[in-house]
């Protein structure tokens, strides 16, 4: 396996949802020693790191979104000596482990929280976020994501404290400065076990108003009633900023780390703010999500306009990343109408733009997306808002690895039910045939590994008249790519001046063609058949 100068900018990260990848003890659930098991596979794939949502202990009302202990694994999962294996395990296949850190709240179980809640004059009162009640008003109008009010009443002590998600996950008091120390020390603690970089939960959300202003209410959006403010004063607040300087100053004691930051923006998508928490480019986090690509039309116009947008936000400081699909959104090929074809346009896209590529487990193989029946729904959102919201449980389902009874993830009763067409996308299967989308995924992720302009060039979009397409060059010193995207079942009639542009030359070569269709020319025209993408260089 290629080992990269910067890995983190080069490479291609994987997430896994543990949960749902493989059960090598058979009860039902995805584990650390599961997810040894598939390393070989991972490293065929081509990836260059994995992100595992979390594993600590937790009691999993947002299935471990909700800490218990930083520093233990959950037997669910595993022990502590797995997880130390995994990272070793990885290591040795040129694989990196990032960790998904939460730490704007913990669960009400962590010691902290039960501490901070067993008296008012604990020395853990100012972990958390408890606010006076007079006449049990509420402090302000703050909502938490998962529904009602973000705030919850304690007998106990007469009190409110804060949840931005559900009430047994209170949020953490960054302004208080131990919280930062404790919090630090329980990152270091795996940084000084090898692990190579975390993934930070809603980390634009940590800090809060100091005067805990009530949030402006939008108008509007009947379908997401439930979040009718603004989250102006429970977000993005400017000391985040801060905290995340010193984050950063903090995992520079390690070698080759690396921090990425969910960004939660409402739609329809902020990229600067998204982009400030990069800071100069050196002094926050490596690296954001930009999640337009979660919410996106099948609409080639769109696609440049999102892309151009992000890399203006950026600058050229900052470093992109690029992500479909993860564990809260709608699977990406189920959104473009389960259509294989239009998967591996999107794939192209993903794997060919300028910044790092994000894969959700699954996705490399087409697994599509189908919310459970509302009597297996797990996920607190589903729970909470169905019908409104079907809730996650749709894009978390287990890993399709063969067609087995268990489909290879299990040989028990799965803790979410197969998608109802397991059988007809598996690794197995998709690994026999030449035309996967398995092997688009495999082969791309080989040629971008070997390719610098593909990995570090820059990028520019080429104007043209067909509005279904997507023309793009990358260059890096004198090498140049040409990538094509035909968004339309339709052939497009593509220019040889076109092309010219990108390949420096009216001669190209074909470096990867995502349809088994051969290319056409005219004396004039490239013709590029429908769904037809191609990536292209100079050369004959
Ligand atoms: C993030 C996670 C999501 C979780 C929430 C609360 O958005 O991606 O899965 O439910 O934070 O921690
Ligand atoms: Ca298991």
């Amino acid at each position: 396996m290629k080992r990269f100068e910067t890995w983190w900018k080069e490479g291609v990260i994987y997430q896994i949802y543990p949960r749902s990848f493989r059960d090598s003890n058979h009860d039902g659930i995805g584990d650390l020693k599961g997810i040894i098991e598939s390393l070989e596979y991972l490293q065929w794939l081509g990836i260059c790191a994995i992100w595992l949502s979390p594993v600590y202990l937790s009691p999993m009302k947002d299935f471990g979104y909700d800490i218990e202990d930083y520093r233990i694994i959950d037997p669910l999962f595993g022990s502590n000596e797995d997880m130390y294996e995994l990272i070793e395990a990885a290591h040795a296949k040129g694989i990196r482990i990032i960790m998904d850190m939460v730490i704007n709240h913990t669960s009400d179980r962590h010691r902290w929280f039960i501490e901070s809640a067993s008296s008012i004059d604990s020395k853990y009162r100012n972990f958390y976020m408890w606010h006076d009640a007079p006449s049990r008003k509420k402090p302000n109008n703050w909502k938490a994501a998962f529904g009602g009010s973000a705030w919850e009443f304690d007998k106990h002590s007469s009190q409110y404290y804060l949840h931005s998600f559900l009430a047994s996950q209170p949020d953490l008091n960054w302004r208080n400065p131990d919280v930062e120390k404790a919090i630090f020390n329980e990152m270091a603690f795996w940084l000084d076990k090898g692990v190579d970089g975390y993934r930070l939960d809603v980390i634009n959300l940590i800090v809060k108003d100091a005067l805990f202003r009530d949030n402006p209410k939008t108008i509007g959006e009947t379908i997401r009633a439930y979040d009718m403010q603004r989250h102006v004063y429970d977000r993005d607040q400017n000391e985040t900023h801060n905290v995340l300087r010193r984050m950063r100053s903090m995992t520079e004691h390690y070698d080759k780390r690396m921090l990425v930051g969910e960004i939660m923006v409402e739609k329809p998508g902020n990229p600067e703010m998204t982009a400030s928490y990069q800071g100069n480019g050196n002094d926050e986090l490596h690296l954001t999500f930009n999640f337009a690509y979660n919410w996106i039309a099948w609409d080639a116009l769109r696609w440049r306009k999102e892309a151009e947008h992000w890399y203006r936000a950026l600058k050229d400081e900052r470093w992109p990343s690029w992500v479909l699909s993860n564990h809260d959104v709608k699977r990406s090929i189920t959104r473009f109408g389960n259509d294989v074809q239009r998967a591996k346009i999107s794939a192209l896209f993903l794997l060919t733009q300028r910044g790092t590529p994000f894969l959700y487990y699954g996705e490399e193989i087409g697994m599509q997306d189908k919310p459970v029946a509302p009597w297996e729904i797990k996920d607190p959102v589903g729970r909470h808002y169905w019908p409104f919201h079907p809730g996650r449980d749709g894009q978390r389902r287990p890993m399709q690895w063969n067609s087995d009874a268990g489909f290879g993830f299990s040989t028990v009763k799965p803790w979410l039910p197969y998608h109802p067409d397991a059988k007809k996308n598996t690794v197995e299967q998709q690994k026999h045939e030449k035309n996967s989308l398995l092997h688009l995924y495999h082969d791309l992720i080989a040629i971008r590994n070997h390719d610098e302009a593909l990995r570090l060039g820059t990028i520019r979009f080429l104007d043209h008249e067909q509005a279904d397409v997507l023309a793009y060059v990358r260059e890096y010193g004198q090498i140049s790519r040409l990538v094509l995207l035909n968004f339309s079942k339709d052939a497009r009639q593509i220019p040889l001046s076109l092309i010219a542009q990108g390949t420096q030359d009216a001669a190209f070569r074909v470096i990867f063609n995502t349809t088994s269709s051969l290319v056409e020319t005219t004396d004039t025209h490239l013709v590029l058949g429908g769904y037809q993408g191609l990536l292209l260089c100079e050369g004959e």
